[in-house]
């Protein structure tokens, strides 16, 4: 990939960078995305029985063991070059935000700082009744089988079950991450939406609301996306063999 010489300088000018991550970020890690035809999870999952309160009232079990097998191919995937990149960048560009849509941990296992979550981690499970933080969690057991039906743990608080620290669709995404990202969205020069298909709000309105403050928005994904309209440039191809080559030629 031969990046434009412009996008190369406002990489070089930028003061503060935001770094937008959906699931294809981690896609080289071998970890599935939502909504790509075939692999994606929402093409061979109903999030309606999964991803919902309701589903996780109506049946704990199916929704738990679900989200465990989602946490134990996190648990044994590896960060891939294109975290690495976004982890390299922070350190160049000290003013850089990393804001991602994913819940699994592979940007902070590939070095990067803080990065605001938006949709939860799949590693801060919480009482579905009462709210109360639960711990680590231990391994499932050894005959769990992928994606089986599996008892969540119990809140040492109040009894009630343990869900996953996620947010799920229907439910208000958190507040101070928000705020941060949103204004990190208005101070930022240079904004790389990596990964994501921006079909998700409020999500999606980060990288046209960065628009709208003058950013220039650069889109890394293999695939047309929603946020297409409002991409200065569009490099097409996978996050972990664009993004070391576009960062290493700018920096
Ligand atoms: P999607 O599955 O909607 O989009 C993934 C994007 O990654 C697509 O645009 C793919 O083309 C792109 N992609 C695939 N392989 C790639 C690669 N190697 N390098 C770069 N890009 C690649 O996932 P998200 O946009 O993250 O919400 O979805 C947003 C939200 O929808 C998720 O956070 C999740 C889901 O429902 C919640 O869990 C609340």
């Amino acid at each position: 990939m031969n990046a434009p010489k412009p996008l190369l300088t406002a990489l070089r000018e930028a003061r503060h960078v935001v770094a937008f991550t959906g699931a294809g970020v981690s896609a080289e890690s071998g970890l599935s995305t939502f909504r790509d035809a075939m692999t994606g999870l929402w093409s061979r999952f109903d999030p309606t029985r999964l991803a919902t309160a309701e589903a996780f009232a109506a049946n704990p079990e199916l929704v738990w063991g679900w989200y465990e097998w989602r946490r134990m191919r996190v648990r044994h995937a590896e960060p891939n070059a294109a975290h690495r990149a976004i982890a390299a960048l922070e350190a160049k560009v000290p003013a850089t935000t990393l804001i991602t849509q994913n819940v699994d941990d592979l940007h902070e296992r590939a070095g990067s700082r803080s990065p605001i979550r938006l949709h939860g981690s799949l590693f801060a499970p919480r009482c579905f009744d009462c709210g109360s933080a639960h711990g680590a969690l231990a391994d499932p057991p050894g005959d769990f089988e992928d994606g089986s039906p599996l008892a969540p743990p119990r809140c040492a608080a109040c009894g009630g079950f343990i869900r996953p620290g996620v947010v799920w669709f229907g439910e208000a995404l958190p507040a101070e991450p928000m705020r941060c990202a949103f204004e990190a969205a208005r101070a930022c020069d240079v904004l790389l939406s990596i990964g994501t298909s921006g079909a998700v709000y409020p999500a999606a309105d980060i990288p046209r609301e960065a628009r709208r403050n003058g950013a220039v928005i650069v889109e890394v994904n293999p695939n047309a996306t929603d946020l297409d309209d409002v991409a200065d440039f569009r490099l097409r191809g996978p996050a972990a063999e664009i993004l070391p080559t576009l960062l290493a030629a700018a920096f």
